[in-house]
Formats: C-alpha cells, sequence, structure tokens
C-alpha cells in the first residue's frame, strides 16, 4: 500500500456520538481498528491491519506532535491531542486523540491503544490549526531532520509555557471550551 496519498484539503466529519479506536504494537503497527476507524479512513479492516499507524499521517501534522507522542506512551504514560489525518482519498479529518499504553501483569508495556472523538472544529481553527502550521513552519526551516523536532518541540513547548500550564491542562482546557 505504498501509495503516495495526496491532500485533497477537504474536511470530513466522524459523528460526534462515535469513537475512531485503534491498537498498536509497540512499534506502532495497527493490530486492531473498529468500524469508525475503517469508514473514516477508507480502508477495511483487513488492509489496515499490520500497517504502521503513519499510513494516516497528514503532511501538516508537525514532527514534533509525534514525538512527544512516543516519549510519552514509551515513558508508560498517556496523552491527549489534537491530530490531522489523511484519509485514503487524501480528504482530512481532524480528532482530540488520547492514546495510552497497555501494560501486561508485570508492568511491562506490551501495546498501545486510542481512542478518538470529534474535536470542536472552532478550537482547532482558531488554535490547533494555527499553532500546528507555526511548528511545521519552524520545523521546516531545518534541512537536518533532528534538528527539526527538537526545533519544533521547542515551539510547541514554548507555546504551552506561555499560557502558564501544563500541556495536559491546555489541551483539556481547549477541548472542554467546547
Ligand atoms: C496507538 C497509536 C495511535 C496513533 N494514531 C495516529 C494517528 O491517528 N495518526 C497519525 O498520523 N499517527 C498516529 N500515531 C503515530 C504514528 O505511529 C507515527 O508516529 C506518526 O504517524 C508519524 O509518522 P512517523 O513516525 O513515521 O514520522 C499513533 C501511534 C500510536 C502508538
Amino acid at each position: 500500500m505504498a501509495v503516495q496519498i495526496r491532500p485533497t484539503g477537504k474536511e470530513v466529519f466522524f459523528p460526534a456520538g462515535e469513537l475512531i479506536v485503534s491498537k498498536t504494537d509497540l512499534k506502532g503497527r495497527i493490530t486492531y481498528a473498529n468500524r469508525t476507524f475503517c469508514h473514516i479512513a477508507g480502508y477495511t479492516e483487513a488492509e489496515l491491519l499490520g500497517q504502521p499507524h503513519s499510513l494516516i499521517r497528514h503532511p501538516d501534522m508537525p514532527r514534533a506532535v509525534f514525538r512527544l507522542v512516543w516519549d510519552t506512551i514509551a515513558a508508560g504514560r498517556e496523552i491527549f491531542g489534537y491530530v490531522k489525518n489523511m484519509a485514503r482519498s487524501g480528504d482530512h479529518y481532524w480528532v482530540f486523540a488520547h492514546i495510552t499504553p497497555s501494560f501486561d501483569e508485570h508492568g511491562n508495556i506490551v501495546a498501545y491503544h486510542s481512542n478518538r472523538r470529534m474535536p470542536d472544529p472552532s478550537v482547532v481553527a482558531s488554535a490547533i490549526a494555527p499553532l500546528y502550521a507555526e511548528v511545521l513552519r519552524v520545523e521546516q526551516g531545518h534541512a537536518n531532520g533532528k534538528q527539526a523536532v527538537e526545533a519544533g518541540l521547542k515551539a510547541l513547548t514554548d507555546f504551552v509555557a506561555s499560557k502558564k500550564v501544563s500541556y495536559d491542562e491546555l489541551m483539556f482546557a481547549l477541548q472542554s471550551a467546547a
């Protein structure tokens, strides 16, 4: 499925009462996808299983966001955040995601799990999309991938610090203002 998908710029939505659910192995390969995920992303479950979750990565997403996700979940903690995803058609859909590690009985991380619901479109438009565009712009100013992600992460954490709250508090303040 290594076909290059071009973003169409068209936003699509899933019903507010539904959750998009997926599970992955430790490397982020999809091991479970619910019906809402398959439907909005435009893939069958069989097509999704075994694929890297980056299959639905949208090029507008800054790398720093995913660095923050992976650093947090690999350390055994949960994270909430906004993600712009790309369907098979190239259309995009925004989600408010909760990503968590799953543990075995010895406390080892054995998998990851994510539930996503529809974010408030006005929060995405007024706060998140402009923030991510700025972080992406910062990242694109660096030819070196490692430096790009570090600079993006700094832009992201500086923004959170400027609001004088923690990252988690900011995510919840935005989502619950909805
Ligand atoms: C449980 C779980 C759910 C994820 N969900 C998404 C998602 O919805 N969209 C996305 O682009 N990346 C998601 N990711 C992150 C991807 O694994 C990947 O890091 C990201 O798409 C960036 O791709 P890259 O790491 O190849 O640059 C998820 C990861 C995990 C562990």
